[in-house]
């Protein structure tokens, strides 16, 4: 069994991206700029932003966080978005979900430039992925590209098995593995709450992603000998004996599965480093379409 160490895979790809910025800024150009939106004070929002925020610095980004009251109103929002699609010098930006329940998110989203849409969730950036072309990937399905790439892991004919249909985890990466070319060429079966025969159908997965956010609901049983497993849950959970006070479960009970696995990931330390480290490799994308830079 190999323990899939995204910590060791961000911090290669960020090494790689901080060179990229360093080469842009020698030749003359500006810094790639990401803007984050929060609204309201959602404490996990609050953490993530900050480590995205965290990432600009040390990736060689220009970065930018507005701050919103939890009373924000869809006008000021919009007037906010409007204003970010139209400012020259910020390359990409994210309104960070979730929001305040007054506010939609969905016309949040389609209100985002698909210039501008790092996180990829408009739908003009979800048809041009599902269609083969050129778009920035949603961060998660991404990560997991990245992490079976930097393995070298087959996929090629192999049977892979997601659990979860979101739109911003499940549909996406079942999609992207079964386009053509590595890695991707899978036989994808996308897995959902009505599936029947959920166990077997898991258990002839050479390739299992387990996106459906239950703690632990992924066990040995349902896993073939030698498969990859992906866990893509984190689950907050009290632990008083912690300092934090909680720790994170993924989706998949680790200590009975891995056993099991050629590859699997943990929870923390698997799937989470690579999707910020994705959303900075979407901005510097964004960054050298924005300023020409072409090879
Ligand atoms: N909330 C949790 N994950 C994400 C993400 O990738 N992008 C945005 N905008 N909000 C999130």
């Amino acid at each position: 069994m190999k323990l899939i160490d995204g910590k060791e895979v961000s911090a290669a790809l960020k090494r790689k991206i901080a060179e990229e910025v360093e080469q842009m800024v020698a030749a003359g150009y500006r810094r790639p700029k990401l803007v984050a939106v929060l609204v309201g004070n959602d404490g996990a929002s609050q953490v993530y932003v900050g480590h995205k925020e965290r990432a600009c610095g040390e990736v060689g980004f220009d970065s930018e966080v507005i701050r919103m009251s939890a009373d924000t109103t869809e006008e000021e929002l919009n007037a906010v978005i409007d204003r970010l699609n139209a400012d020259d010098s910020v390359d990409g930006f994210i309104v960070q979900l979730p929001l305040p329940s007054h506010l939609s998110e969905q016309s949040v989203i389609e209100r985002v430039s698909p210039s501008k849409d790092v996180d990829g969730f408009h739908p003009e950036t979800t048809g041009r992925m599902i269609s083969g072309l050129d778009a920035y990937l949603p961060a998660t399905p991404a990560g997991i590209l990245e992490l079976i790439k930097y393995y070298g892991i087959e996929t090629a004919g192999k049977h892979c098995v997601v659990i979860g249909r979101s739109n911003i985890v499940g549909r996406p990466i079942a999609n992207l593995l079964s386009m053509k070319g590595y890695p991707g060429d899978c036989t994808v079966t996308l897995c959902h709450s009505r599936t029947k025969n959920l166990k077997e159908v898991v258990k002839s997965g050479d390739i299992v992603i387990a996106a459906l956010g239950i703690a632990e609901f992924v066990t040995a049983d349902m896993i073939k000998e030698g498969a990859t497993v992906i866990d893509v849950g984190i689950t907050r959970v009290e632990a008083p004996e912690r300092k934090s006070g909680f720790r994170l479960l993924g989706d998949v009970k680790f200590d009975e599965v891995a056993p099991h696995c050629s590859y699997i990931t943990p929870v923390p330390g698997g799937v989470g480093p690579m999707t910020i480290v994705c959303l900075m490799q979407n901005t510097l994308k964004a960054a050298r379409k924005h300023l020409g830079i072409t090879k």
